[in-house]
């Protein structure tokens, strides 16, 4: 039995530890988290996040080989392998401020290790972090009297918010990183022989420990780019009458290009996107590569500029004022099939609205108190309503900010026939069907698509 520890029980460290030790029944897997009230949480019903599939992972494992814990200083102690999960944000102050990785949670893990250890110990690092991180660890780590050696592997995680069970169990690669010592490659070892368990062994990629913790930078700025790359050819379609969705097809099958992360949008969010590719431009500059670093700057100010030109288009469109107008904005997280809001585009879009003095309705399945937190004070003017036919009441526009698959099913005729004439609907993720819409009578805006209006002037 090999005694698996992970610090950190947050969107990557809970699910990523409920699939290892359902597969590895034979280990013990154990969860630790400062935040007791999280740790209440992942022992209880009600899961501290959403996930499709992860309650039935959880049921399976919690109990057998699967405990989530605050006690992390004994659990240290008891650990062979230790996966660090912690949050790694932004640095909002100092050298490198708004940029850089805020390492702070990082280091105080790192020394706690060394504190509470008594035998030797495998350091994953699975959190995102700057390229070369592993080498501070080892130092602060290796700066020991009491003889004890420390071998640290990256082993990046790529799971996605909404899919992470799936994307667990049936992953593109594995990615692990070390050192070409006889002590490093035994620790990369001991890491796959973890996810040899249930991943075919061609999906598990070994690699020097650089590579590893610069190719999860690397994967997230190409994913957001292309993001950001579809969403400036949706600028140039609405002033051109071409159709994002026929251009993303007609460049997506080429299968140089391909068709995923093609849709263009009101703009990505997420925990990650942003502050990755701002951490991989600190990088850049930090090298003194300022060409490379402005590259990569410009698929955050893309986004930047994508979602504010979305609610500057609502309020040209609505006669250039929505002061004291209801909107119902149709989505609070960042993306379908999660709760999570961090940088979700539509509560950057909620914030622009209440700035013009708009009377703001949210309506969400899973998010809606996640994003009260969020909203802080500015919550106060908004109304959460878990019902879209209750929030659309009334409304002189509907937006559609996150993709959950049910905006499109729900009954526009309805809807319609309850809110303020003439009515608007934006669709920020191109999921409805915008005939029928124009056909029911809406004004109806797409990304990167031409207006379909009823005015007749
Ligand atoms: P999160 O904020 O959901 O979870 C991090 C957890 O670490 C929190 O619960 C926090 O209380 C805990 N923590 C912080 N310091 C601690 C300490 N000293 N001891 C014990 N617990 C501590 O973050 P997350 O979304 O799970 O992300 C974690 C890392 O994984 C980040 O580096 C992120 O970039 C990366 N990542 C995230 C995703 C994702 O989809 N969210 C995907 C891939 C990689
Ligand atoms: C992303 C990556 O996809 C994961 O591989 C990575 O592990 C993770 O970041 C991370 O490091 O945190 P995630 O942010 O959970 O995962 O979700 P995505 O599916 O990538 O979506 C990100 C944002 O882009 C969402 O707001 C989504 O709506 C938007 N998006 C995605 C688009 O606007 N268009 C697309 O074509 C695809």
């Amino acid at each position: 039995m090999t005694n698996i520890l992970c610090i950190g029980a947050g969107y990557v460290g809970g699910p990523t530890m409920a699939v290892i030790a359902k597969h590895c029944p034979e280990h013990r897997v154990v969860v630790v988290d400062i935040n007791a009230a999280k740790i209440a949480a992942w022992n209880s019903d009600r899961l501290p996040i959403y996930e499709p599939g992860l309650e039935e992972v959880v049921r399976l494992a919690r109990g057998r080989n699967l405990v989530f814990s605050t006690e992390i200083n004994r659990n240290i102690a008891e650990a062979d392998i230790i996966f660090v999960s912690v949050n790694t944000p932004t640095k909002t102050f100092g050298q490198g401020a708004g940029k850089a990785a805020d390492l702070q949670y990082w280091e105080k893990t790192a020394r706690q290790i060394l504190e509470n250890s008594t035998t030797p110990k495998v350091v994953v690092e699975k959190s995102t972090l700057p390229v070369r991180t592993a080498q501070a660890m080892e130092r602060i780590l290796d700066c020991n009297n009491k003889s004890l050696h420390f071998d640290v592997v990256s082993n990046p995680e790529f799971l996605a918010e909404g899919t992470a069970i799936k994307d667990m169990e049936n992953p593109d690669r594995v990615l692990i990183g070390g050192r070409g010592t006889p002590s490093g490659q035994k620790a990369v070892q001991a890491i796959v022989d973890i996810y040899a368990h249930w991943v075919p062994h061609e999906r598990i990629i070994t690699t020097n420990l650089w590579s590893s913790e610069l190719s999860k930078l690397a994967a997230n700025a190409f994913l957001a780019q292309r993001i950001s790359s579809i969403n400036a050819m949706s600028a140039l379609c609405e002033k051109t009458e071409a159709d994002i969705t026929e251009v993303a097809r007609a460049i997506g099958t080429d299968s140089r290009i391909g068709p995923r992360f093609l849709r263009a949008s009101v703009g990505f969010g997420g925990s990650c996107f942003k502050k990755d590719i701002l951490n991989l431009v600190y990088l850049c500059e930090y090298y003194g590569l300022y060409e490379a670093a402005a590259y990569w700057e410009q698929v955050v100010k893309m986004n930047e500029y994508q979602e504010a030109r979305f609610v500057s288009n609502m309020v040209s469109a609505m006669f250039n004022t929505v002061a004291g107008k209801r909107i119902a904005l149709f989505g609070a997280a960042f993306k379908a099939n999660t709760s999570d809001i961090r940088e979700s585009p539509a509560l950057a879009v909620c914030r622009t609205l209440l700035e013009e003095r708009a009377q703001v309705v949210i309506t969400d399945p899973y998010a809606l108190d996640n994003a009260r937190d969020d909203l802080g004070d500015a919550a106060e003017q908004v109304v959460f309503e878990p019902d879209p036919y209750a929030a659309a009441e009334d409304a002189h526009a509907v937006a559609v900010l996150t993709e959950w698959p049910q905006f499109a099913e729900l009954d526009y005729e309805a809807i319609y026939k309850s809110m303020v004439k003439p009515a608007f609907i934006f669709d920020g993720r191109n999921i409805l069907d915008h005939e029928k819409l124009y056909a029911l009578g809406f004004n109806v805006y797409a990304v990167g698509k031409p207006p379909l209006t009823n005015f007749s002037n």
